[in-house]
């Protein structure tokens, strides 16, 4: 048996461990240890996911919770290197771009664990973002690196990684989201929301340089101001993104606009039926422009640059600079499009991508 330690720890890792641990599973000549590091804790963060994408219960949860990133990372080193020299894995694999992913990755090398990387090779240029970082820590110390799309296998031979470690599998996410496609438009959120199909934009916020900093973040409440005239706004809100908005001015601007509904953080399936049924999509999430290029709708990325270049030359997603003109200049453009914008199927977004990495572990073992 190839002995691995499956690492998840933030919302958007839940996704991408999901089809890996049915796949590993299947395959029947893996032994498995799922360790959760606890850095997303909330039931709706967290324990929805798994019950929903019927992820098998943690093996091991870390429980670090939320922390100064230095401190989260740190705290996740510590309380992950007993589990690794207790179950003496062959590999540790690691998702995403979160600081889960760099701690549990850092631990593995010091140990000199192989490590796997999930997701390798995305850059957006911007070492300012906290997940930039992680991705070429991650990457500079991966034995085994998977990527989702070619710019990913470009940007690692930039980096002098050598070719034998990389494989183009494709995205694990959207494994997920195609298995859970049918199951989605089950849900019954339109008619809780009471709203129409193509009647309304959802949007999602929480990166620190949009929500953190209250002159952009004003100049995107501005944008929706304007927007919510339009069409009804429906906005899951991230527990940083809602201590924010209380922040005196914001909350006031917020409260007044009638066409705009905040929601706690929802679960799986009932995002992928809004998105799916929505206008548009607003947002600076990573995942959420892959999601929309498969779900053929359009998505507004409010983010100077994207490390999924394929969700813009193939796909159905902007960028669109964070001032409230340019929210409302593409907004503008697509409105007049009729929110029909068309785009392409990335290679290997097929459901498959999980069963090519088991695949390719047993191979390379
Ligand atoms: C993290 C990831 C980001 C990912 C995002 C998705 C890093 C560097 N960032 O950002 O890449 O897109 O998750 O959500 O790893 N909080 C709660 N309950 C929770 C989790 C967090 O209330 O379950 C609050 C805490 O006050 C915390 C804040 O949200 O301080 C931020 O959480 P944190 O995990 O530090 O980063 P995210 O902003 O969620």
């Amino acid at each position: 048996m190839i002995k691995i330690i499956c690492v998840c720890g933030a919302r958007p890792n839940f996704m991408k461990i999901a089809p890996i641990m049915r796949a590993f599973n299947e395959k029947g000549v893996f032994e498995t240890l799922l360790v959760h590091t606890g850095q997303h804790y909330d039931r709706k963060m967290s324990r929805f996911f798994f019950d929903e994408l019927k992820i098998p219960k943690p093996d091991i949860n870390l429980e670090v919770g939320s922390a100064s990133h230095t401190v989260q990372t740190a705290k996740i080193m510590k309380r992950f290197e007993p589990v690794v020299q207790n179950f003496q894995p062959d590999y540790v694999l690691v998702v995403g771009d979160v600081n889960s992913t760099i701690a549990c990755g850092l631990v593995a090398a010091k140990l000199g664990v192989k490590l796997i990387h999930i997701e390798a090779g995305l850059r957006s240029f911007d070492r300012s973002m906290p997940e930039e970082i992680n991705r070429l820590l991650t990457d500079s110390i991966s034995d085994l690196l998977f990527v989702t799309e070619q710019s990913g296998i470009d940007n690692l031979h930039a980096e002098g990684i050598d070719p034998g470690k990389v494989h183009f599998v494709g995205n694990v996410m959207i494994d997920t989201l195609m298995a859970n496609r049918k199951k989605a438009e089950d849900s019954d959120i339109l008619s809780r929301l009471d709203i129409q199909a193509k009647d309304y934009a959802v949007i999602t916020l929480h990166r620190p340089s949009n929500v953190d900093n209250m002159d952009t973040f004003e100049q995107i409440i501005s944008a929706f101001e304007h927007i919510q005239k339009d069409l009804k706004l429906i906005f899951p809100v991230h527990p940083r993104t809602r201590k924010n908005i209380k922040a005196a001015d914001i909350g006031k601007r917020v409260k007044a606009m009638e066409n705009l509904i905040l929601l706690d953080p929802i679960g799986y399936l009932d995002f992928l039926c809004l998105m799916s049924n929505s206008a548009l999509v607003i947002t600076d999430s990573g995942g959420i422009q892959e999601e929309t290029t498969i779900l053929g709708t359009p998505c507004m990325t409010l983010r100077e640059n994207t490390e999924r270049p394929v969700t813009i030359t193939e796909g159905t997603n902007r960028l669109v600079h964070i001032t409230t003109d340019d929210i409302l200049k593409n907004y503008q453009q697509i409105k007049e499009s009729d929110f029909d914008v068309s785009g392409r199927i990335p290679k290997f977004w097929d459901g498959k991508a999980a069963d090519r990495i088991a695949a390719t572990i047993a191979d390379n073992y």
